[in-house]
């Protein structure tokens, strides 16, 4: 399962996954047949993706790695020199996908000036894809503008069936760039929402696989992660599971708006 830039639906988050314990759960992940790792300046995890990647025997273009920019790295001239190290901490020549984690705190960096930047890190071969996160609708057009013939590939955001970003998706969907659903399984407390426990249990699936198989449906990417070998490989399963028009519609009905990851910073949501 790939969208139309080769981005695998299913990825593996590493956000916490540090340490040696946490190459070991991204092994434990690429043995399960996870191709895609979503790692970020931020996370402390480059190195142990990069360590996995070579670990696995895998040959380096089966495995699908994304980063992100980290807001202290926009200013002028920062950026690019920034995606080096990222290159280097991975031991990688290329990003496969290079995101802006967040727009810039309070805009205190304007956006055109780190934007451009990202541009600049594409033309230089240093990111196959560019993309960004946590961008609104409005955002979204501006960054376009100043890319012009570089397609933002991908918008990383919250979704899962508490918080459907409705707007947002089917905006994305229309420009044709690709959605990344973080917090794809909500954190494991979906087992909770009685809707979503009937559809796991007449189909003898996790609440988690249900996610997961509403937004492969949809058309999503999505990247959860545990440190658990047994939850990696039972998430997995959710790439095999089918889901009716009415388990669809049942499911996109519990939508609560129910947003996690809100700093007060952050940007003004659709
Ligand atoms: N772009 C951004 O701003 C942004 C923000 C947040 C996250 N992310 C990315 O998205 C990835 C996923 O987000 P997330 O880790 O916050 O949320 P998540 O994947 O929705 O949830 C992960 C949590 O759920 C638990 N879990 C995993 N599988 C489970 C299962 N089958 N049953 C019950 N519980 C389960 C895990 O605990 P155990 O480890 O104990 O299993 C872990 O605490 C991150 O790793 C990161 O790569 C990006």
């Amino acid at each position: 399962m790939q969208n139309q830039y080769g981005i695998p639906a299913m990825g593996f988050g590493t956000y916490g996954r540090n340490g040696e314990a946490g190459v070991e759960a991204m092994l434990v992940a690429l043995e399960t047949g996870y191709r895609h790792l979503d790692t970020a300046q931020d996370y402390g995890t480059e190195a142990q993706v990069g360590e996995a990647v070579r670990r696995s025997g895998l040959p380096r273009s089966e495995v699908f790695v994304t980063t992100k920019i980290k807001t202290s790295n926009f200013g002028k001239g920062a950026l690019v020199p920034s995606l080096r190290e990222s290159c280097e901490t991975l031991g990688l020549e290329q990003l496969d996908l290079t995101l802006i984690h967040w727009p810039s705190p309070n805009n205190e960096v304007p956006l055109p000036v780190y934007i451009e930047q990202l541009g600049e890190a594409h033309a230089l071969g240093l990111t196959r894809l560019v993309g960004v996160s946590n961008f609104t609708i409005a955002m979204l057009k501006e960054a376009q503008a100043i890319l012009g013939d570089v397609p933002i590939a991908n918008n990383q955001f919250e979704l899962n069936p508490l918080l459907q970003n409705k707007r947002l998706a089917n905006y994305c969907k229309d420009a044709g760039i690709s959605v990344t659903c973080y917090l794809p399984i909500a954190r494991g407390i979906l087992g909770e929402v009685p809707e979503i426990a009937e559809i796991a249990a007449r189909h003898g699936a996790t609440p988690e696989q249900v996610a997961l198989a509403f937004e492969f449906t949809k058309g999503y990417i999505a990247i959860p992660t545990s440190g658990k070998a047994e939850r990696i490989r039972s998430n997995f399963k959710a790439t095999r599971l089918t889901l009716s028009d009415e388990d669809i519609r049942t499911i996109e009905s519990v939508d609560r708006a129910q947003r996690v990851i809100d700093p007060d910073w952050g940007p003004e949501w659709d």
